[in-house]
């Protein structure tokens, strides 16, 4: 049957049950019209495909798949084909599991260091993100598999994620916020996309026709189906309207089925609409179930090659006093995680590695002293033991980083720092002997107050399960560095222009700092940073030579003019006329990475388009006037740079903007400007307190004013803390992503939008009883379901 033949047949139930799931990672079936269900699973380093209990957090297990690195760490490789091998591979994994999409790739902005999900993340860069996304989609597709972009938009805090209300302007929304996702459609043309927990100017995500239809379908032309993001609808009613087609998990959410029901036999929400989300659905599965494979066994030797050259690739040389390639064979390896390593982060991308590669396992016969543990606890024998170590050796090697407790999916960092333990270890080696390399296992940038104490220092990001063995072949030479830095390193957090406003314990999440996100703030206002974005070396040396432009394309030679062979990631960088509209000093509009042999060179092009020199103000537009373009190796180093000329229009310049924050930005922009600049007022939510809580309160935050909810709160810690004897563990991510998402999670997600997690009534009645109707409350909570 086709599409238009099965959805005559269905009835309108059939159709809203369709736009419901089944359970937590299918489809409903519709067996007599030929409709099966399709199965989805989380991506995005690796398949997470579960077939007995299943979550959202990755807490229980999964099939065994190979962990490739995070994109913390395949942001760093710049490197196009390698996305692409990467999903290509897990696309097979799926296939050999029967999965029919993909919950991935991840394309949020990292905004802030601190966001405890950066490490699923490309990069602060809306062009890197969208061409590297578009690469891994591309891939997984190419295989058959349904690839899923993530989450959309303006995600980029974990903090109050499923509540969360972003005041944005459009123009930031455009230009940062929205373009990798729309370069990703453009270019990858992924068949489903989710949408993000959070509300962008007051409206839910699901609920938001302008972002889901206007913008996406209308504008940038998808044709695939939104899911929501998992216990993300906030209403069925609305999000059919909106154009969100399908409300995950399913199973227990009978209500949502049942409030579109009933708002269509009021005629509040017609066939139509409801047909819309019901026929993209049967095409995608359709589709979906044709492209199915003959499930056969993939290739884990093979896959593992591949994960171990993606850790490679995506390696940082960030200093190198002439100590890298090691030469020597008497080598300490201090650190827990050189044994332990951390190569993946918590949440619902953890992976079930196929095996695993610690340093320690790729050369047995080098020293090895613990120093501290993950979480940097560490004694006087643990510290002298690594003392020993360090005195017996011509080099050291110290692997530390962030404890997994430290970022995650669910919660945030507190700030940059690395656990004392670590940065003491790295001191008190390094005293001992100068001769020191760090190696960082980490999924975003770190302070680090200890770097002119060390020789040489490599960031792995979380490089999956061959990590290991991917640091012995970067650190003896065997592979060259070749990665480069996807954000900004500040020296400290506070240099970041959001880092004032940014996160707990604002409930919103307001984005004063508009375009000027990681670089474009720090090159604007001339900020010193620890590495610049775009930075990167390698054991040999790259010279840049020839640069000419030939109408939008632009053309230079690049040859390697060292000893070893290596990879050079050029990056082209525009800058704009001034004076005009207010805009960031450079922007990234194009790279490349290139292979060289020692001492050879080759030509590369970069093409630009319009959308090169254009601002949104309105829509795209392109000021008139002489750009100058500017060819580096990072964004702190430009090699060569020509000027150009563009024509265009005058684009109007905003009345507020002279003598605004974003006309010379520096430091924290203050509220009153980012008010001007949106047009009105930010208000803040309201107060906590009896009488002001809604269903966008958590437990947690209502548990500070009553006596009662105190008491739920506790039988909620306790039940969430059962495996460890009732007693919460705050340094296990686990537990601090579980209390995140029930205790600390929006009382509507907890009831209306996840799978029955709470019943509505029983959290209708403890909202009563917050605010103080303590007999309302017990009505309710003795009442069947709402
Ligand atoms: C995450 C998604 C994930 C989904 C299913 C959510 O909590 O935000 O990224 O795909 O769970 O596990």
């Amino acid at each position: 049957m086709d599409v238009k033949s099965i959805l005559a047949k269905m009835s309108i139930e059939e159709k809203i049950d369709l736009c419901c799931g089944a359970d937590f990672w299918h489809s409903v079936a519709f067996e007599k019209y030929g409709l099966p269900a399709i199965t989805v699973a989380d991506g995005p380093h690796g398949l997470r495909f579960q077939y007995g209990e299943s979550d959202m957090l990755g807490i229980h297990n999964s099939v065994p798949a190979t962990c490739f690195p995070t994109a913390a760490a395949t942001g760093c490789s710049w490197d196009i084909d390698l996305l692409k091998e990467i999903g290509s591979a897990i696309a097979e994994e799926a296939q050999t599991n029967g999965v029919d999409a993909i919950l991935g790739p991840g394309l949020n902005i990292k905004r802030s260091p601190l966001c405890g999900r950066n490490f699923e993340y490309f990069s602060e860069d809306p062009y890197l993100t969208g061409q590297l996304g578009a690469a891994f989609v591309l891939g997984i597709q190419e295989n058959g598999v349904s690839a899923c972009l993530k989450h959309f938009a303006a995600n980029s805090q974990e903090y109050k994620r499923f509540s969360s209300n972003g005041h944005v302007d459009e123009r930031t929304l455009r230009e940062i916020y929205l373009s990798g996702f729309e370069k990703a459609v453009d270019l990858g043309k992924p068949s489903m996309i989710m949408s993000a927990y959070d509300k962008i100017n007051g409206i839910y995500c699901s609920d938001n026709k302008w972002l889901l239809t206007d913008v996406l379908r209308d504008e940038w032309g998808f044709d695939g189906i939104v899911v929501t993001d998992w216990g993300g609808m906030h209403s069925r009613v609305a999000g059919f309207k909106s154009g969100c087609d399908w409300s995950m998990p399913g199973g227990g959410t009978t209500h949502l089925q049942r409030s579109a029901l009933k708002a269509y036999q009021l005629g509040e929400l017609s066939e139509h609409e409801i047909n819309k989300c019901a026929k993209r659905m049967v095409n995608r599965i359709l589709l979906a179930t044709a492209n199915r494979q003959c499930s056969k066994e993939f290739d884990k030797d093979a896959h593992y090659q591949m994960a171990l050259k993606a850790a490679t690739e995506s390696a940082v040389l960030l200093k190198n006093d002439s100590i890298l390639p090691l030469s020597v064979d008497s080598v300490a390896v201090i650190g827990y995680m050189a044994k332990n390593p951390r190569y993946q982060g918590s949440g619902s991308s953890h992976i079930n590695p196929t095996k695993l590669t610690s340093l320690c396992d790729a050369v047995p016969d080098w020293f090895y002293a613990e120093g501290c543990d993950q979480l940097g606890n560490t004694n006087e024998y643990l510290l002298e033991q690594a003392k020993e170590a360090a005195r017996k050796s011509k080099i050291c090697v110290v692997v530390a980083g962030l404890p997994e407790s430290y970022e995650s999916e669910g919660f945030d960092r507190n700030d940059m720092k690395m656990p004392n333990g670590h940065i003491r270890m790295i001191d008190i080696v390094a005293n001992v002997n100068p001769n020191t390399v760090v190696v960082l296992l980490c999924g975003s940038p770190v302070e680090t107050p200890w770097i002119d104490k060390v020789k040489a220092v490599i960031y792995m990001g979380l490089p999956g399960q061959a990590g290991g063995e991917a640091i012995f072949d970067l650190l003896t030479g065997k592979a060259n560095p070749s990665g480069k830095l996807p954000e900004t390193w500040p020296l400290h957090y506070e240099d970041a222009p959001c880092a004032e406003y940014y996160g707990s314990p604002h409930r919103d999440a307001q984005y004063r700092e508009g375009i000027y996100v990681g670089y474009r703030y720090y090159e604007t206002a001339t900020v010193p940073v620890r590495f610049p974005f775009g930075y990167g070396l390698s054991y040999t040396r790259f010279e840049y030579s020839d640069l000419y432009i030939e109408g939008m394309n632009v053309h230079v030679t690049i040859k390697n003019c060292g000893k070893v062979d290596g990879a050079e990631i050029a990056q082209l960088y525009v800058t704009p006329p001034k004076p005009g509209i207010h805009r960031p000093d450079k922007e990234l509009r194009g790279f490349c990475k290139v292979f060289l042999k020692s001492g050879e060179s080759k030509e590369v092009t970069f093409i630009l388009n319009e959308r090169s020199f254009a601002v949104w103000e309105d829509g795209w537009k392109v000021q008139k006037g002489k750009y100058e373009i500017k060819i580096a190796s990072s964004v702190r180093d430009a090699r060569l740079s020509q000027i150009i000329e563009i024509n265009g229009i005058e684009v109007p310049v905003s009345h507020w903007q002279d003598g605004s924050w974003y006309a010379s930005p520096k430091d924290y922009p203050p509220k009153e400007d980012f008010e001007k600049m949106l047009g009105h007022l930010v208000h803040a939510p309201e107060p906590l307190r009896k009488g002001n809580f809604t269903d966008e309160n958590t437990i947690a935050e209502m548990a500070e004013y009553s006596f009662f909810v105190r008491i739920v709160k506790n039988a909620m810690i306790k039940a969430i803390s059962k495996d460890n004897g009732g007693k919460p563990d705050y340094n296990n991510p686990t537990f601090r992503m579980t209390y995140a998402s029930s205790v600390d999670a929006a009382l509507f997600n907890l009831a209306i939008s996840s799978c029955g997690a709470m019943p509505v009534n029983v959290a209708y009645g403890i909202l009563e009883i917050a605010n103080g109707h303590f007999f309302n409350g017990i009505r309710l909570l003795v009442k069947k379901d709402r």
